[in-house]
């Protein structure tokens, strides 16, 4: 994920500013940029790639300067290229400007701006502020000589106004040389106070080398650096009029981690903070997407299909690992939901089985890194049989965004953990909305069935993370099953993938030899493996399917296997019959996948751990396998 510093005080800010960075570079990124300032303007270098790349560039530049800002870019509006990369600036290169989070109203503000006569040279909506706060702080400027008319502070404030969205900023002004504008909406800012200096991150990683005493601003709160002194104010009112401009006084805190715990935002492994990343894992792949109230759900993305998607009477989804895990969920909610038929595949099956498509065949790819081989082979098999194709993906400009028609970007950030957990709940969130846009689009479903679906997804976050509340139960767990070789997962309908997944996981993390199947076709094989102590973890949350799987659960029982179920909060008959449950919040069928697989994860990430593996890095497995 993007990664912000700024830096002000007695030093040359450029090292510092490259400290920063490097500090971040742990997040991911795919290109990196800086702007200092001194009187004799704004030197602005970008590049695309390593830190290292930037540092050798500015390396070359002697830059005197003591105030400057930086950024690590991860892709979500535009490819990662030099023009694409942080700072931004306006035109007449006064406003330069950093920024994390997502502006949804960007091209509606870039309309407006663009008649005014701003020349926009990005394909980012992060560009949009450099020239918004432009405006408002120089309305009429003709050319670049004329003396400035506004206030920074002001005009920075009066931009934030008109945005919709997330932000974290840094901003730099030429014409008022000797300040650093730093606001908070939606996307972590905070200032490190050293001495003679402070340091604006947006990740308290990239301070700790200078200091441990930190002011984290909230949302809504904008900070003018100037010097030694430090203005924090808020950017609204309560009533949404003008804020009074008041200073708000601010704790400084101070920074008890090190380092190494920090970059893991204080977990043990990266595969922990991402799990518990959950709630604003939905929040992100639904913002600006979910609106209930209205019964609608907006993919952007797929706008410029719309018409095509109208026509299709199929839909095969190419996937592999967890990503495929997610599909299968997809299906059981567009085929019940939406009224559309759908396949899910092995993508590294899809070409070689001759597959029957025409142009009314969507074919979806998911996949988190937008580069796994099969999954690109499969797209291209189906582009050369006219049918329409899709994406579901996480890396902006990866090479499947760049060879499907359209897609759906989850926009959750970089995950790190080779196994993956964070993208699969929001490849099944962003198949939720899917439903509901082609179940409106195919006229299949109500605008009420829409309604009830939207509404809890926008649940989904506070149930998620009350799931963590039983964290300790699910360590108890792991401890309890973790020397045994076998494991059976086992669930129907939705939570048939969910079983395949949670197999899936506990094989990648933990190397014990796990198998996922649907409830119902245990007793055609999988039943002869149950003996006394054998482990078998059951989904079973109170749907459609659950008295059959209570049968399924006498059948372990009446062996004597081990039953650990997933279900949903206050099943007292559950608890009766099974040896360890962990329960999970009620939500409507078609989401109880998203519910259940975050104890999964968790469980196999604790049984990993448990028997001392590298769980972010688990044996002979790649993040992205780009060969077939
Ligand atoms: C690898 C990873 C899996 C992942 C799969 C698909 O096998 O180890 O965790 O699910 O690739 O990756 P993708 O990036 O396409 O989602």
């Amino acid at each position: 994920m993007c990664g912000i510093v700024g830096y002000i005080g007695k030093n040359e800010a450029a090292p510092i500013l490259l400290e920063g960075l490097k500090r971040l570079e742990y997040r991911g990124y795919d290109s990196a940029g800086i702007a200092v300032i001194n009187s004799a303007g704004v030197k602005c270098i970008k590049s695309v790639g390593r830190v290292k790349k930037l540092e050798k560039l500015l390396l070359k530049k002697k830059i005197g300067s003591n105030i400057g800002i930086a950024h690590t870019r991860w892709a979500t509006h535009g490819k990662p290229s030099i023009a694409n990369a942080h700072p931004h600036f306006t035109t007449h290169k006064n406003i330069f400007v950093v920024h994390n989070g997502i502006i949804e109203n960007y091209q509606e503000l870039k309309d407006q701006l663009k008649k005014k006569g701003h020349k926009f040279v990005t394909d980012t909506d992060s560009e949009v502020i450099a020239h918004l706060i432009e405006d408002c702080y120089h309305p009429t400027r003709k050319d670049s000589d004329d003396k400035p008319k506004g206030h920074f502070e002001k005009a920075v404030k009066a931009a934030l106004k008109k945005i919709i969205g997330a932000y974290g900023l840094a901003i730099i002004c030429r014409d008022e040389p000797d300040k650093i504008v730093a606001a908070r909406y939606g996307s972590p800012l905070l200032i490190g106070i050293g001495k003679k200096e402070k340091i604006i991150a947006s990740d308290a990683a990239a301070v700790i080398g200078r200091t441990k005493k930190v002011i984290y601003l909230e949302d809504g709160e904008i900070a003018v650096i100037n010097g030694s002194k430090i203005k924090v104010s808020n950017i609204y009112s309560a009533k949404g009029s003008e804020a009074s401009g008041k200073s708000i006084k601010k704790k400084i805190n101070t920074i008890t981690w090190g380092q190494d715990e920090i970059s893991k935002a204080g977990y043990n492994h990266f595969m922990a903070k991402e799990i518990h990343e959950a709630p604003e894992v939905i929040i992100n792949s639904t913002r600006g997407r979910c609106i209930a109230a209205r019964s609608l759900a907006k993919l952007g993305g797929l706008e410029s299909v719309k018409k095509e998607l109208k026509n299709i009477s199929r839909l095969i989804i190419v996937a592999c690992g967890t990503a495929r895990n997610a599909g299968l969920v997809g299906e059981y909610m567009i085929e019940e939901a939406a009224g559309i038929p759908v396949e899910v595949e092995y993508a590294s099956e899809f070409r070689y089985r001759g597959p029957i498509v025409n142009k009314n065949t969507a074919v979806m790819a998911i996949s988190q890194s937008g580069e796994t081989a099969d999954t690109l082979a499969a797209i291209k098999e189906a582009k050369k049989q006219d049918a329409l194709t899709l994406g579901i993906v996480n890396v902006v400009g990866s090479s499947i965004t760049r060879e499907t028609d359209a897609g759906v970007y989850n926009h959750i950030g970089p995950e790190i953990a080779v196994a993956s957990t964070k993208a699969y709940i929001s490849e099944i969130i962003i198949l939720a909305l899917l439903t509901v846009f082609l179940g409106k689009t195919h006229k299949n479903m109500s605008a009420k069935k829409a309604k009830e679906i939207l509404y809890e997804i926008e649940k989904l976050p506070k149930k998620v993370q009350s799931i963590f509340g039983q964290e300790q139960i699910i360590k108890k767990i792991a401890r309890k099953y973790k020397r045994s070789d076998n494991f059976l997962y086992l669930g129907r309908k939705y939570n048939y993938p969910t079983a395949l997944e949670g197999a899936l996981k506990l094989k990648e993390i933990s190397y014990i030899h796990a198998e996922g199947h649907p409830t119902g076709e245990m007793k055609h094989g999988p039943i002869a493996m149950i003996e006394p102590d054998f482990p078998s973890v059951f989904i079973t949350p109170k749907d459609s399917v659950y008295e059959k799987n209570i049968s399924g659960i006498e059948e372990v029982k009446a062996r004597d296997g081990k039953i650990i179920c997933i279900a949903t909060q206050g099943d007292k008959k559950i608890s009766k019959l099974a040896d360890d449950v962990i329960y999970i919040p009620k939500t409507i069928e078609m989401l109880t996948p998203i519910l259940a697989a975050l104890p999964l994860h968790l469980l196999a990430y604790y049984i990993g751990v448990g028997k001392g593996y590298n769980v972010d890095k688990p044996r002979n497995l790649a993040k992205s396998v780009t060969v077939e």
